[in-house]
């Protein structure tokens, strides 16, 4: 079976813990598409081209995964795209229930969507992308939090 899956997020930036998961599912799935949100109630720090851009050249040496993005609801795009599993990372327990909350609903919305959890790297459960960017804007040293590749677009941004 050629098996797509997709990994959404805001990823507002990228980290090492997103990188994580999507190494992690391109090894276990055919296919990977890493759909960026492009609307949502929040206003990113990075624009959506940055974000996708950032990501483009974290996951360039993995070469069954894709960057995409998306508006509106993610069951719809997964209906459209005709991808039927949803992969994301769990981090500790206080992402649970928001996780299991958006999983219910996104099954409710469509019927054939499965979600897939992964756990967290052990050094990724703490790291978060507003994390990043409080550290980042503060000068603090954020190599250990996101890939090497785009460290430096990620501090000249915050810092700007
Ligand atoms: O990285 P994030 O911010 O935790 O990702 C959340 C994301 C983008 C997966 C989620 O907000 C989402 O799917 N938004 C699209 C709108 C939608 O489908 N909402 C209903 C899901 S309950």
């Amino acid at each position: 079976m050629n098996k797509t899956v997709i990994c959404p997020g805001s990823f507002d930036p990228v980290t090492l813990g997103h990188l994580d998961i999507i190494t992690r599912a391109s090894k276990l799935f055919d296919r990977v598409l890493v759909a960026v949100l492009v609307n949502s109630s929040k206003t990113p720090t990075f624009s959506t081209a940055e974000r996708i851009e950032l990501l483009r050249d974290a996951v360039s040496g993995l070469d069954n995964v894709e960057i995409v993005s998306f508006e509106g609801l993610l069951a719809e795009y997964c209906k459209n795209c005709g991808v039927d599993t949803i992969v994301k990372g769990l981090r500790a327990v206080s992402d649970f229930e928001y996780e299991f909350q958006m999983a219910l609903a996104n099954k409710k919305l469509n019927p054939d969507l499965e979600t897939m959890f992964l756990t967290a790297d052990a050094d990724s459960t703490f790291l978060s992308s507003s994390m990043v960017r409080e550290i980042g804007s503060m000068g603090g040293d954020i190599s250990n939090f996101v890939p090497a590749c785009v460290h430096d677009r990620i501090i000249a941004k915050l810092r700007k």
